[in-house]
């Protein structure tokens, strides 16, 4: 198996084509086949990094670079559902509510190692943050496939206005000049 294939089966998915289940299947496999992706990662000591490695309309596949103590804030897709698979190292997702009074509410967490597969619904608000791994030694990545791509907020947040951290303008601005980048 090679990144190719693993790309044409999010295409797949983000048309309509192939449930859920065949690229969970593929990101398990893509992960514990140990198919390279170095030539995407890249770590920062300041924030955790994204690195693009397919883009459409329909769909994205991004890989994700972690140090130390490094998270995501809590935070929505703006209608993006996703699935996240940790391809070095274990993650922590942390799954919120909000509360009548526009706060947030912690519900859950799980831990993930390399091959697991999680899904991130629409309307999910989550955090992810790094499992104490005592065994994993270096930087940790992990692979990720939004439908639609992560799009910029309108209101900058949720449509009621609470205020979460919204990523997406972030990785949109990220977006375009990796993509400049790279495509250069
Ligand atoms: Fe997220």
């Amino acid at each position: 198996m090679a990144l190719e294939q693993l790309i044409e089966i999010v295409e797949g998915v983000g048309a309509g084509c192939y449930g859920t289940e065949l690229l969970q299947e593929y990101l398990r496999k893509f992960v514990l086949d140990e198919i390279p992706i170095e030539e995407y990662c890249q770590w920062s000591m300041s924030e955790y990094t994204w690195q693009p490695v397919h883009r459409s309309e329909r769909a994205e596949l991004l890989v994700l670079c972690w140090q130390g103590n490094q998270r995501t804030a809590p935070h929505a897709h703006c209608g993006s559902w996703g699935m996240v698979t940790p391809y070095r190292g274990s993650l922590v997702n942390h799954l919120f509510e909000k509360t009548s009074g526009g706060r947030l509410k912690k519900l859950c967490q799980q831990t993930h190692r390399p091959g697991d597969v999680f899904l991130l619904k629409a309307e999910d608000i989550h955090q992810v943050t790094l499992a104490e791994d005592h065994q994993q030694e270096g930087g940790r990545i992990s692979i990720h496939c939004y439908f639609p791509p992560l799009r910029v907020c309108a209101d900058g947040g949720l449509e009621d206005g609470t205020e979460l951290s919204c990523p997406c303008e972030m990785l949109h601005d990220s977006w375009s000049e990796k993509w400049l980048v790279r495509s250069g």
